[in-house]
Formats: C-alpha cells, structure tokens, sequence
C-alpha cells in the first residue's frame, strides 16, 4: 500500500476527483479527512471513511474555518503527511459579464481558499510530506468565457513553483496535478444552460486527441502517485492528465 498510515487532508473531498482520491488513498491505507461544504454529501463519504476518517464542513472562502479544519487534525491526528488541496469551482461569462462576484467567488476558493489551506497545514507537515495542488489544462489554454477561472488555475500552478522552493529546504514536495476535461459534476456548476454546457461538452471534447471526457480516478492515480514515496525526488511540477489535450 502506498500511503500505509498517512494521514491525508483532502479538500474538495466529498465530490468529483476530490472524492476519488479519497476513496483511491483509503484504499492505499491512508487515514483520510475530507473537507467540503455540502452535509449530505459529506455525511456520505463520512460513512465511506469509517473510524480512523473524518469528514469536516469547511467553506475554504473563510480563514477562520481552515483554522478549525487544521485544529481538528491537529488534534485528532497530530500530523499530516499528504496534502491534496483540490477543492475549485468554475463560473463561465465573457468578458462583459463578468461581475466582481464572480471573480471574488472563484479567487477566493481556488487561489486565497488553496493558499491559506497549504498555510495552515504546514506546520503540521514533516520532511517527506507531499502537497498536491489541483490546477487545470486551463493553465496553459485560452478559452473563450473561461478568463477568471483559467487566471486562478494559473496562479495555483506559479504556487507550485514557488511554494515548491520554500518548503524544499524543509523536505516538503509540491506538485500539481493538471486534469483536462473530466468527468464530474464540475462544469454543470459553471452557471451555462444546459444546451450551452452541451455545446461546450462536445466542444471541448472533439479537442482531446485521446477523444474522450476523463474519469475522476484516472486524475485520482495521478494526484496518488504525487501524494506518495513514489515521486521522492519530484517537486514543482505539474502532471497533466488531459488525453493530450494542452500538448499536441
Ligand atoms: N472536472 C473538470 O473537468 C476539471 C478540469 C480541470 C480542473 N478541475 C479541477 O479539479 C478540482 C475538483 O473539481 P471536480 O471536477 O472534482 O468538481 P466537483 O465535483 O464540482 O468538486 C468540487 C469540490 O470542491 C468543493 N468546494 C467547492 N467550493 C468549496 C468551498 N468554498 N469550500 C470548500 N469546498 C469547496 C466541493 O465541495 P461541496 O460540493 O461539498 O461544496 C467539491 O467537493 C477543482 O479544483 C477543479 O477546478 C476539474
């Protein structure tokens, strides 16, 4: 098992590929806390998790409710060992429609929510932890309508970089992994109708040249192998899971 008696925070948690990777690091031996904001889903994946897990609502838009994330670990678990910071959300409107709201909503989850979420954590972090960052083939795309969420995946991959060097000193990596389009309820919260999302579905998917939408466990191995002994000597990169779509 590749993650034996880890203990991994997992924001995003209750959903999608957050969800996945939990499932995948349990099934690996981790001892896994998922975070997310919806009870239902939450309650469901805190039966999933069992004794040794934990499932916690936290609104990562609020610092305070990070803190009382990381208190809770702290003092249930003592450690961390893997980070998966993967919680996001999406909002599609051209440039004139986009409202400060929208662009306040998807910074403060994707890149405030990201960065306090690994600030907080570290302390807790010991040389040979792992953080994994969730950013997006949108990092390196530009999709027209996608401005404010391709900008936040952006700024999550230069915090892999820059994150990566300050914390290497320490022993503690930090990777990304970049997914294409996958899978999830994900683009169905992106505020489009349904006959726009189907438009862009099939849009974006006659670009994959593997021609096909990706599974939230293929990103789940992906996130697994970067969360584990398996990338020791991997930090500051990303891993691109995206059937090819930003390479060819
Ligand atoms: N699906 C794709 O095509 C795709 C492509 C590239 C990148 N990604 C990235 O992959 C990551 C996971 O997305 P997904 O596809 O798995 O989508 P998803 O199924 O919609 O999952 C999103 C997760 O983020 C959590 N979340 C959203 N806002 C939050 C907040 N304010 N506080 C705490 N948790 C919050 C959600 O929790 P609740 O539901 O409990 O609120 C949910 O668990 C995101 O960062 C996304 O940008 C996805």
């Amino acid at each position: 098992m590749k993650l034996n008696n880890k203990i991994a925070l997992v924001t995003g948690g209750t959903s999608g590929i957050g969800l996945a990777a939990v499932t995948l690091f349990r099934r690996e031996g981790a001892k896994v806390v998922a975070v997310g904001t919806d009870r239902e889903r939450l309650k469901q994946v805190e039966t999933q998790l069992g004794e040794d897990g934990l499932a916690m609502a936290a609104n990562l838009r609020r610092p305070a409710e990070i803190d009382r994330v990381i208190e809770v670990v702290r003092d249930r678990y003592g450690r961390v060992d893997v980070l998966f910071a993967n919680a996001g959300l999406g909002r599609a409107a051209s440039l004139e429609a986009v409202t400060e709201a929208d662009l306040d909503e998807q910074f403060e989850v994707n890149v405030k929510g990201l960065f306090f979420t690994v600030q907080k954590a570290v302390p807790l972090i010991a040389r040979g932890g792992s953080i994994v960052l969730t950013t997006s083939f949108l990092n390196t795309k530009g999709t027209p309508g996608l401005s404010i969420l391709s900008a936040t995946k952006a700024a999550v991959r230069s915090l892999a970089r820059t994150l990566g060097a300050e914390l290497a000193p320490r022993g503690i990596r930090i990777n990304a992994v970049s997914p294409g389009p996958i899978s999830t309820p994900f683009a169905s919260k992106m505020g489009l109708s349904e006959q726009e999302l189907k438009a862009f579905a099939e849009g974006v998917e006659g670009q994959v040249p593997l021609q096909r939408f990706g599974e939230a466990a293929e990103v789940a191995r992906a996130a697994l192998f970067l969360a584990s002994d398996d990338s020791s000597y991997v930090t500051g990169t990303e891993v691109v899971v995206d059937g090819g779509l930003s390479q060819f």
